[in-house]
């Protein structure tokens, strides 16, 4: 026989929201006009081939920013293009968060103090292994990004989250941002014709009256090509570009980037050589936030789903029932299991104040079965269920409509 404690809740959200906005802000002059004329981005009238690297002001404190920015702009970068990353900001309706690593003015004014440009994206979805797409405030060393996720975003980024020069690469990307910078001119006002070499080979040319720049692709993966232009003969290796300034002499080849090769290499944490600077700390869970009445526990008769009743204040809930057993209940006996229907994160069940046993399933998996041997008293049992989250689902189809926490149904099965 079966004792329900519930049916799952449903999150009222219809659709995902792909709301992107683009706006660039030049703070320098409060005049200035920021268009775009179907060739390219515009800023006074003054067609730019603008480029753009990603800095997350809230992954890395404020006093980290400068550093960041400034390497950003050694590396050949016009703009930091950047989220708002709303429910850090407005954690509960209402209530906002603009300081320390939130502080977005800050941010941006740092940004203008390196001459560079905002490339800002108002939101407020966040596709950046953002838990939840809009949720989790997180910071180095805390929390998840997403889900299963802890807290690295760099994705072998030219610059790490720390503000390390990621070398190679970072220089690579310097000498291109240079090379573009250069014939910006012909990017934005040449006319363009593309030859077709065949087998995936071809030759973009941007002309002006004074210069003409070539690009030369070949995309084929396995073989280099030797091709002619201009009756000149130009060896483009198989999966690679050539950038030649003035269509004659090759100033940045992707197959074939010379840098100096400095390794980056990554220290020992401090703290393992230090135990003693090693400092852990307990603090309480923050339950003031949850949404439920603003008060950190409600009794209902169904069960919440997590990220609403927890509203992302806590990684934790607390799921807690009782039951009273009466010997002449025909679900009674010394022999009974408890079956629980978990959204596949992190759940902890114990029975009457004593631990029974945890489960969790892997990344990507929705809804997990809980099935434990348990042994009930008569009169007042008390079944506590703890869910942990381990990030939320931040895309993909109806990604709002992932259940956490526990759906259920909790049942009780005699034997
Ligand atoms: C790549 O080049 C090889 C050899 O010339 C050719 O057989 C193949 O079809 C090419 N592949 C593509 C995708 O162009
Ligand atoms: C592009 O081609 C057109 C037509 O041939 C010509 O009038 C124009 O001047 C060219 N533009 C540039 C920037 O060379
Ligand atoms: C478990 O919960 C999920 C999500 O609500 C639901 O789709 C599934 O049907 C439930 N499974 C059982 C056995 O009740």
């Amino acid at each position: 026989m079966d004792m329900k404690m519930g049916s799952s809740s449903r999150f009222n959200c219809c659709a995902i929201l792909f709301c992107f906005t683009f706006l660039t802000l030049n703070l320098f002059a409060s005049a200035t006009i920021v268009s775009h004329d179907g060739r390219a981005i515009t800023i006074d009238g003054k067609r730019r081939v603008l480029l753009s690297g990603s800095i997350h002001y809230p992954r890395s404190t404020a006093e980290m920013w400068p550093d960041l920015i400034k390497k950003s702009k050694e590396g050949g970068l016009d703009a930091i293009e950047t989220y708002v990353f709303w429910n850090a900001h407005e954690p509960t309706r209402r209530q906002y968060d603009f300081s320390g690593n939130l502080d977005l003015v800050r941010f941006i004014k740092t940004v203008q103090a390196e001459g560079l440009y905002v490339v800002l994206r108002i939101g407020p979805y966040v596709c950046a292994e953002w838990n939840y797409g809009t949720m989790v405030g997180l910071i180095l060393g805390e929390a998840a990004g997403g889900p299963y996720i802890t807290t690295s975003y760099d994705y072998d980024a030219p610059l790490d989250e720390f503000g390390n020069l990621n070398q190679p690469k970072w220089g690579h990307l310097k000498q291109l941002h240079e090379v573009l910078h250069s014939i910006e001119e012909t990017l934005t006002h040449g006319n363009i014709t593309t030859i077709d070499y065949h087998n995936s080979v071809t030759a973009t040319i941007y002309a002006t009256e004074k210069v003409s720049s070539c690009f030369l692709g070949n995309a084929n993966s396995t073989s280099d090509a030797t091709i002619d232009l201009h009756g000149t003969k130009y060896t483009v290796p198989a999966w690679s570009v050539s950038i030649l300034p003035d269509c004659q002499n090759v100033a940045y080849n992707t197959a074939k980037v010379k840098t100096q090769t400095s390794v980056m290499i990554k220290k020992k944490n401090q703290a393992e050589d230090e135990p003693s600077s090693l400092k852990w700390s307990w603090r309480p869970e923050n339950t003031d936030r949850t949404v439920i009445l603003g008060k950190g526990h409600i009794q209902t008769s169904q069960l919440l789903d997590q990220k609403a009743a927890a509203n992302d204040a806590s990684d934790y809930l607390w799921y807690m029932t009782s039951v009273h057993l009466k010997k002449d209940d025909s679900i009674w006996s010394r022999d009974m299991s408890l079956r629980v229907n978990g959204s596949g994160q992190i759940l902890r069940a114990y029975v009457n104040g004593k631990y029974l046993d945890s489960q969790w399933s892997k990344y990507g998996v929705f809804s997990d079965i809980f099935e434990k041997n348990i042994k009930l008293k008569l009169g007042h049992n008390l079944i506590s269920l703890l869910s942990s989250t381990v990030g939320l689902a931040n895309y993909g189809p109806k990604y709002d409509l992932i259940q956490t926490g526990i759906p259920g149904p909790v049942e009780l099965v005699g034997r």
